[in-house]
């Protein structure tokens, strides 16, 4: 991978410092950032949470948590990034621990300071309050924020308002970490990198858009979360929203981060409302029931939940379209699940069909050409196109494809997590591939309607077996308009 420049020294607090997120995603991405170089041994990493553990025993549980993965690190390299991490134990809703923690940032002054709320939201408020009364919020600091940002509209509002009080937008980072997968950001790349597609990218060439992300997982663990949430507020309003944006935007002007922004903000203003009728007929709910995935039986979602039955939803299909001059009459097909037969996260850009065929029906079917991004696994982009079948006798069709797999061109070179890009991107202050405020809320103006009429809809998320690829309603929604899901194996040699 290219070298990358070292940033200058920073501080980076994590409020939640021993809870899953810290250890699964920020200390090991920090970890590698460090082994690139990017991040100086000046630098101090202050594992923060009410646990009332002693540096040392947080550098153990650091350097268990880092070390899980496949990849060997060298002793030396490990504890050279372990005298970097350190502990404090601050409650945020009380003043205990606040004023040691001010007297350790204060001892370095000039440098970034980066406030990572990797606690429960109903606690944004009083970190946010604490922060401010310890003198904490001055402009070299940062504050990061994960989803959910709210439940619906007002409670985001509320959110982003309390995180306004102390600190300005731009001090104000909430990550989406789909925007910071390497494929996501190869769209812009790919759209607006290639003169190719922007003549082709709009309602007169492209038949239609089918969003997918599947993940074999169930909610094992995070029941207790994920059953006051559901799909569409897990996944949709935020993760998905986004990558329906970087398909949808009209080209920015610059890479500036807000000129990005309000592009993705108009596409999100543009989504069509739906609403009543609209919900029932665009959109389809589902909830997995035992079944196989991979080869292991999984118990169903009430099951795991130890309830008889739930009316949160495991699955969602929606049938969305963006209303402007570019796009009016394309559907947005959107579809995630937990549970379903194969982790697979995509893009599939169908073109219109040719206008007028040459070839009698000896020569075979033309398939429409697809251009498919493949975000996880196997990241990569595929051109689906007709060829002529090799060999005499007539001309026959055959569908074949241009393929570029990350794996193969970049052979070697390790995929760096969302996470490594996000955190140094907050340090650097680029505000990029973060939601901004508005965002956010015009996303749950879109989804709130949704939720009002499945709240109001006496039945229950549609059944599906666990390893499918979700109630059969879904099918129904794609080929009610004489289309079908993208299958890959299917689709293309
Ligand atoms: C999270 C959701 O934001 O994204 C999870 O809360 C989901 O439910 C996860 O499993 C998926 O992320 P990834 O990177 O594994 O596709």
């Amino acid at each position: 991978m290219p070298p990358v420049p070292p940033l200058p020294d920073f501080d980076i607090v994590i409020f939640g410092g021993t809870g899953d997120l810290a250890k699964r995603k920020l200390l090991p991405a920090l970890l590698q950032r460090f082994l690139a170089g990017q991040i100086n041994p000046g630098s101090r990493i202050i594992g923060s949470a009410r646990d009332a553990l002693g540096s040392a025993s947080y550098r153990m549980k650091v350097a268990e948590a880092v070390t899980t993965g496949s990849e060997r690190i060298a002793s030396d390299r490990l504890s050279a990034f372990l005298s970097l991490v350190d502990y404090l134990p601050v409650d945020v809703s009380s003043e205990a621990g606040w004023a040691e923690l001010k007297a350790k940032l204060e001892a370095r002054p000039d440098r970034v300071r980066v406030f990572y709320l990797a606690i429960g939201p109903g606690l944004f408020a009083e970190a946010c309050k604490r922060l401010q009364q310890f003198g904490l919020d001055g402009p070299l600091s940062r504050v990061v924020v994960e989803k959910p940002i709210g439940h619906d509209l007002d409670s985001a509002r509320q959110t982003n308002a309390t995180l306004a009080n102390v600190f300005s937008e731009a001090q104000t980072f909430r990550i989406d970490h789909y925007l910071g997968k390497e494929t996501v950001q190869n769209l812009i790349a790919l759209r607006f990198g290639n003169a190719l597609f922007e003549p082709l990218w709009n309602a007169a060439r492209i038949d239609h858009v089918q969003i997918t992300v599947a993940e074999e997982l169930g909610v094992a663990g995070r029941a207790g979360y994920y059953d006051t949430a559901g799909a569409l507020r897990d996944m949709v309003q935020n993760h998905m929203l986004q990558l329906l944006c970087f398909v949808a935007m009209e080209p920015p002007y610059s890479m500036d981060a807000d000129v990005v922004r309000d592009e993705k903000l108009k596409v999100l203003r543009a989504l069509k409302p739906l609403r009543g009728e609209d919900v029932r007929q665009y959109t389809v709910r589902g909830q997995y029931r035992k079944g196989v995935v991979g080869s292991v039986t999984v118990p169903g979602y009430a099951e795991e939940l130890g309830a008889e039955q739930s009316r949160t939803e495991t699955f969602v299909a929606i049938r969305a379209e963006v209303a402007n001059w570019r796009w009016a009459g394309v559907p947005f097909y959107l579809r995630t699940g937990k549970r379903l037969a194969q982790r697979v996260s995509e893009i599939v850009v169908s073109f219109q069909p040719v206008r007028h065929s040459l070839f009698g029906a000896s020569a075979g079917p033309l398939t429409p050409n697809k251009l498919i991004i493949r975000l996880q696994p196997d990241e990569g982009v595929r051109l689906g196109l007709m060829i002529k079948e090799p060999g005499p006798g007539g001309l026959r069709l055959r569908r074949t494809s241009l393929d570029m797999s990350f794996a193969s061109e970049f052979a070697g070179q390790r995929q760096p997590d969302a996470y490594e890009r996000l955190l140094m991107d907050v340090v650097r202050g680029n505000p990029t591939l973060f939601m901004r405020r508005d965002e956010v809320e015009a996303a749950w103006a879109w989804a709130d309607p949704i939720l009002a009429a499945w709240a109001q809809d006496p039945e229950l998320p549609r059944p599906y077996t666990a390893g499918s690829w979700g109630p059969t309603a879904a099918i129904a929604l794609v080929e009610r308009d004489g289309r079908t899901w993208h299958e890959d194996l299917e689709d293309l040699p």
